[in-house]
């Protein structure tokens, strides 16, 4: 039977995909008419992995080995990659997620999460929340105490407290020094100067305790790139059942009340327990208008592999960012000038995950250990 976008019907997904493993094969791009995917994709070994299995993105590692200890306790799935995730939330050397996060334009920290529970077909998320670490946990709580799959800003933070989670300043010294050296860096007509822009003073500078200038701050300008990163993190139980969940202080130096794809279901966070589950990392805003996760579970739905889903999404992606003039590389036009990684888990047990270009990783739990592995690709990084 053919499924309402076109795709196979579930029931025949699932059996196709029993049949073409039990061949010890996956399902060829080239078998469908597509063209043939790159060396990086074919030999990708999570294709043929099958059983209880947690992916995340490459700074979740310890997520997937915490997800698959509660998983062995039998906690439920959204349960298991909570807590994992919230190792990193809780993490301040990690500035991409939770306590220590890179702030918004203004020097404050605002949240995104999403947690999609299989089995019931539910999601709860929070967007720009602030002075709560973990998102992620609201966003579950979101999804089990509300009727509702969507959370921002005050009200999201007012829901949080109700809930019972703890109010805190969550920008840390690291973040707030690279904060002020990116406000620093930006201009020579905007109000914030610089070392090489302030006149140098006729004596000693009094040192006030507290204050930046106490602190021998130097801004001098320097490179501060924007930051994209964010932690994706799902799991599959060995009976097939799933739960997904992305969380991030998304872009650095965003525009106040920005929100990315990290809290959207379908962009940066998307599972369907008949199917699989996908996420993203990277640049939010191109998750978000190709529908990056949702159409990478859709395409495991028609029989590709998740690395073959995850790099024909990450083709969507390069078709439709190369249409805006600021978004090809200076140097090679025919590539976009920024990242974006996919992961993708199936309910079999298979997994993969793709990037634009070459060098990037991410973390699986197999059922015996947690690793590191390489991601496929669509350009060979210069
Ligand atoms: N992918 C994270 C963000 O763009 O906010």
């Amino acid at each position: 039977m053919k499924g309402t976008n076109g795709s196979i019907g579930r029931r025949k997904f699932i059996g196709s995909v029993t049949a073409v493993a039990g061949l010890g094969m996956t399902p060829s791009l080239s078998l469908l008419g597509q063209p043939a995917q790159p060396d990086s994709a074919r030999m990708a070994p999570g294709n043929n992995h099958k059983g209880a299995c947690c992916i995340a993105s490459a700074n979740g590692l310890r997520a997937t080995s915490r997800a698959m200890e509660l998983l062995s306790q039998g906690y439920d799935t959204a349960d298991c990659i909570v807590q994992g995730v919230r190792i990193m939330e809780d993490d301040p050397s990690d500035n991409t997620v939770g306590y220590g996060g890179l702030p918004n334009e203004d020097g404050i920290v605002e949240l995104d999460a999403s947690v999609m529970h299989g089995p019931t077909h539910k999601s709860g998320a929070v967007a720009g929340i602030r002075n709560i670490k973990n998102p992620a946990r609201v966003a579950l709580e979101v999804l089990r105490r509300t009727n509702h799959c969507l959370l921002v800003g005050e009200g999201a933070l007012k829901f949080a407290v109700r809930m019972g989670f703890k109010e805190e300043n969550l920008l840390t010294e690291a973040s707030r020094r690279d904060w002020l050296a990116w406000r620093a860096s930006m201009s020579r007509i905007d109000d914030w100067l610089n070392d090489e822009q302030r006149d140098a003073p006729s004596g000693k500078v009094w040192l006030e305790p507290g204050l930046e200038s106490g602190r021998g701050a130097s801004l001098n300008p320097r490179p501060v790139p924007y930051h994209t990163g964010t932690v994706h993190c799902s799991i599959v139980t060995g009976k097939g059942d799933i739960s997904s969940c992305t969380s991030t202080s998304g872009l650095s130096w965003k525009i106040p009340g920005r929100v990315g794809d990290s809290p959207i279901i379908g962009a940066g966070n998307y599972c369907d327990n008949d199917i699989g589950a996908a996420g993203a990392t990277g640049r939010g805003e191109s998750a978000i208008v190709t529908c990056g996760a949702f159409d990478i579970v859709q395409r495991m739905a028609k029989g590709l592999s998740p690395t073959e889903a995850c790099l024909e999404v990450i083709d969507s992606v390069v078709k439709h960012c190369l249409k805006e003039k600021r978004h090809r590389d200076p140097k090679d036009p025919s590539r976009p000038d920024f990242d974006l990684k996919f992961y993708a888990l199936r309910k079999d047990g298979a997994f993969g995950g793709a990037t634009l270009f070459s060098g990037g990783t991410f973390a699986v739990h197999d059922g015996h250990t947690a690793k590191i592995i390489p991601a496929a690709y669509r350009f060979e990084k210069k």
